[in-house]
C-alpha cells in the first residue's frame, strides 16, 4: 500500500517506519523543514532505541520518504495517517488546531477512495468532525477511521511490531478490512484487532491512559501516606501485586508522571466530562495529586537544607520523563529544575539523552555533566529524576569520593534503604523510611 503520514514526531515517524518495514512504500511528512532535512540526512531527530537501524534501511530500500509537500504526498496515497501533536488548551482540553490544519491542507488532494485515519490521540467525535469538514472541502463522503496508538516511547517499536491490541474505529467493514490487512504482519501472534465505532476507538485511548494514570497517582498518594505511618511500600507494593485482581503493572512510587501523554490526556478527559455537564471527579484528583507528587522531591531536598537552597550545588540525575527517551515534555525533572532554580541553587545535571532539550530550554542556567559521577564532583546532594538503567548500580565508593555530603534524594526508589543505610549515605525515596 502507499501510505502517507502526517506529522513526523514521536507517533509518525516510528508509525511511517515501521508500515515502510512491513513492505509499504511510506511518504513522512512535516511541516518543520529543519527535522525533515535531517532525516533526509539519514539524521534521526528523536533518540528512540532501533530507530535509526530501521529508518536507514527503509530508506535506502526506497520504501521511506520525507517530504515537507503534503500536497504531492497524499495525492497517491491509499492511506494518509494524522500524526501531528494535540497539546493541551489553556483549559485542559486537546488542541485540534494543528489537526484541522492538516485536514484542509490535504482535502483537496486526497484520492476518492484514501482512507484518512487519526493516529493522534484526539476527543471523542473528532472523526466525526473530520468526515464533516472533508465533505464541505470535497463536495463528497471521504473514509475516515480511527487507529489510535498505544506505543510507549523507549519501546515504541517493539510496541509498534507487537501491540498488545489494535483498536480501528470506522463506519464500513471495508475500511476495516483495509487497516486489517495492514496490520496483518504485526498480529501475526493472535493479538486482537478490535473493531468499533471511531467514537469508541477514540474513547478507548483516554481510557487506556486515564487508567494508568490514576494507578500511578493512587500508588504515590498511598506512598506519601507509608512514608508518615511508618509502613514501607514496596512491602505494601508486593502484598498487592501478587493479588491476580491488582498485579503489579503502573503501580511504582515515584516522583510523578509526566510525558506528552499522560497529563494532557487526563485534562482533555476532565475537559470531556465537563463540557458534557458530569464532574470528572477522579480525573482532576488523579491530575492535583499528580502536579503534587513532581513537588515531592523538591520538598524533600529544601526540608533537608532547611528552607536555604540558595548556594547549594545540586547534582540531578535523570531529566526525560522516562528512561530510554530524549522527551522532557511535561518531565518532573522540569518541575524540580524550576524549584530549585528559584530557590538560588547551583544545578548540575547528567542524562544519557536528554540534555540537548533540557539546554534548549534552560541553556547555561544550569550545568551539564558528561557523565553521571562528573554530576556530582562537589555536590551538596545527588536527586535522582529517572530511573535509566546506568543508574541503577553506580559505584557508590566513587560517588562517596566526589558528593561534599553522602546525601540522595532518589525519586524512583532505585536503591534499598538497608544497602544505603550500610554505605553511610542520607537516603531519602519515596514511601519509605528515610534513612539519617
Ligand atoms: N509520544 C507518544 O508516546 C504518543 C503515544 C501515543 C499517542 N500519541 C499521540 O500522537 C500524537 C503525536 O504525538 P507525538 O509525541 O508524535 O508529537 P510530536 O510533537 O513529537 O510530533 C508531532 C509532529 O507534527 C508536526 N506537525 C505539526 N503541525 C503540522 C502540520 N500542519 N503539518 C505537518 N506536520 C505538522 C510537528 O512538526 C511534529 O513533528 C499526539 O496526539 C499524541 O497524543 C503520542
Amino acid at each position: 500500500m502507499r501510505i502517507a503520514v502526517v506529522g513526523t514526531g514521536y507517533v509518525g515517524l516510528v508509525t511511517g517506519t515501521c508500515f515502510a518495514d512491513s513492505g509499504n512504500t511510506v511518504t513522512c511528512l512535516d511541516i518543520n523543514a529543519e527535522k525533515i532535512a535531517q532525516l533526509n540526512r539519514g539524521a534521526i531527530p528523536i533518540y528512540e532505541p532501533g530507530l535509526e537501524e530501521l529508518v536507514v534501511r527503509n530508506a535506502k530500500a526506497g520504501r521511506l520518504m520525507f517530504s515537507t509537500d503534503a500536497a504531492a504526498g497524499v495525492r497517491t496515497a491509499h492511506v494518509v495517517f494524522l500524526a501531528v501533536g494535540t497539546p493541551p488548551a489553556a483549559d485542559g482540553s486537546a488542541d485540534l488546531s494543528a489537526l484541522w490544519k492538516v485536514v484542509d491542507s490535504i482535502a483537496p488532494h486526497l484520492d476518492p477512495q484514501a482512507v484518512v485515519v487519526t493516529k493522534s490521540t484526539v476527543p471523542v467525535g473528532t472523526c466525526a468532525g473530520i468526515e464533516r469538514r472533508l465533505k464541505e472541502r470535497t463536495g463528497r463522503d471521504c473514509h475516515v477511521a480511527s487507529n489510535p496508538e498505544f506505543l510507549k516511547e523507549g519501546a515504541a517499536i517493539e510496541d509498534f511490531q507487537k501491540p498488545d491490541r489494535v483498536v480501528v474505529g470506522v463506519r464500513s467493514p471495508a475500511v476495516g478490512e483495509i487497516l486489517r490487512s495492514l496490520y496483518q504482519p504485526f498480529l501475526r501472534t493472535e493479538h486482537p484487532f478490535l473493531v468499533m465505532s471511531p467514537e469508541s476507538s477514540e474513547m478507548t485511548k483516554y481510557v487506556a491512559n486515564a487508567l494508568l494514570a490514576t494507578k500511578i497517582s493512587f500508588i504515590n498518594e498511598v506512598a506519601n501516606l507509608c512514608e508518615r505511618m511508618e509502613a514501607d511500600i514496596d512491602d505494601v507494593r508486593r502484598g498487592i501485586g501478587h493479588d491476580s485482581r491488582i498485579g503489579f503493572a503502573f503501580l511504582f512510587p515515584g516522583a510523578g508522571y509526566g510525558g506528552s501523554c499522560f497529563p494532557k490526556d487526563v485534562q482533555a478527559l476532565s475537559a470531556m466530562a465537563r463540557d458534557r455537564g458530569l464532574a470528572p471527579r477522579i480525573l482532576l484528583a488523579v491530575h492535583e495529586t499528580n502536579l503534587a507528587q513532581k513537588q515531592v522531591l523538591g520538598e524533600k531536598i529544601a526540608a533537608h537544607f532547611g528552607g536555604r537552597l540558595a548556594g547549594r550545588r545540586i547534582a540531578v540525575w535523570g531529566l526525560a520523563f522516562k528512561p530510554r527517551t530524549d522527551d522532557v515534555r511535561d518531565a518532573p525533572a522540569i518541575d524540580l529544575l524550576e524549584r530549585l532554580l528559584a530557590g538560588g541553587a547551583d544545578v548540575t545535571v547528567y542524562d544519557p539523552e536528554a540534555m540537548p532539550n533540557v539546554r534548549a530550554i534552560y541553556g547555561d542556567r544550569i550545568a551539564y555533566a558528561e557523565g553521571p559521577l562528573n554530576a556530582l564532583d562537589g555536590a551538596d546532594c545527588l536527586a535522582i529524576v529517572t530511573e535509566w538503567g546506568d543508574f541503577r548500580r553506580p559505584d557508590f565508593d566513587e560517588m562517596a569520593k566526589r558528593l561534599r555530603a553522602r546525601v540522595i534524594f532518589d525519586g524512583r526508589n532505585l536503591f534499598t534503604p538497608s544497602e544505603m543505610r550500610s554505605r553511610g549515605f542520607v537516603y531519602h525515596s519515596i514511601g519509605r523510611a528515610p534513612v539519617v
